[in-house]
């Protein structure tokens, strides 16, 4: 059995008060929670005081992105040992706005995956198809891709402390929700290709997580399929009550 995993995925919203405020008013509401994995991912400039705040609790904090260098002269940019330094547990990497706006390739984000795992860090890793793709019938050959580049030179151990976020880009934002049918045919496709590269203790093991208009109202019959281990939830995240809503819906 796959122990779920929701995370919030804040994307450019909250400035630190409002971040404070929120993670004070989720405490409450998910502290009874024993069963699933939950974390919150604010901006950077909000990640250390959200980890002073839910010190003790059984929310973890993650970043959204990270540089693969441990320091030097790379203006605008953070490392994972800051991002640990900070009170992170947790990092996206891959997510399809850093693909789509700031041209982040397989290649790279291969790069930062390792170096991020390697760190300490544990690592949500998103891959996801766009629309054209899925109505080019292109949406194995894209995640298969995403995949194998993404998770080249991965170790059994490295597989132990990161999930895969399936996140259909059509879906992310627009309030188009994949069926749950359709997240799990995916999610299941997702597993087979992990399953041919990695072997199947490390397919058998690895939590996957749907992405794409999570909401309180969808997401039990999401994540009630059994390829659909969590959540990687963006807008229904902001708010402390619909977010807790989709934490308890996992377990
Ligand atoms: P929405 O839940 O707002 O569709 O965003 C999903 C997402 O991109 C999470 O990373």
């Amino acid at each position: 059995m796959r122990r779920p995993l929701v995370a919030g995925n804040w994307k450019m919203f909250k400035k630190i008060a409002e971040a404070v405020e929120m993670v004070a008013t989720l405490k409450p509401l998910v502290a009874g929670s024993t069963t699933v994995d939950i974390v919150v991912c604010p901006v950077f400039t909000s990640l250390h005081a959200v980890a002073q705040a839910l010190k003790g609790s059984n929310i973890e904090v993650g970043a959204q992105n990270c540089y693969p260098k441990e320091s030097g002269a790379y203006t605008g940019e953070v490392a994972p040992q800051m991002l640990l330094d900070a009170g992170c547990a947790w990092t996206i990497i891959g997510h399809s706005e850093r693909r789509e706006y700031f041209k982040e390739n397989d290649e790279f984000l291969n790069e930062k995956l390792k170096y991020a795992l390697a760190t300490g860090l544990k690592v949500m890793f998103c891959i996801g198809e766009t629309l054209a793709e899925r109505q080019g019938g292109k949406m194995n050959e894209v995640l298969k891709r995403q995949l194998t580049g993404g998770l080249q030179g991965l170790t059994e151990a490295d597989f132990g402390r990161m999930s895969i976020a399936y996140e259909p880009v059509w879906a992310i934002g627009t309030g188009l929700t994949a069926t749950p049918d359709q997240a799990e045919e995916a999610h299941a496709f997702v597993r087979s290709v992990v399953r041919a590269q990695f072997g199947e203790t490390v397919a058998d093991a690895l939590r996957i997580q749907y992405g794409g208009s999570v909401k309180p109202e969808n997401a039990a019959e999401l994540m009630a399929k059994p390829n659909v281990d969590g959540a990687l939830v963006g807008g229904a995240a902001l708010k402390a009550d619909s977010f807790a809503a989709i934490v308890n819906a996992a377990g």
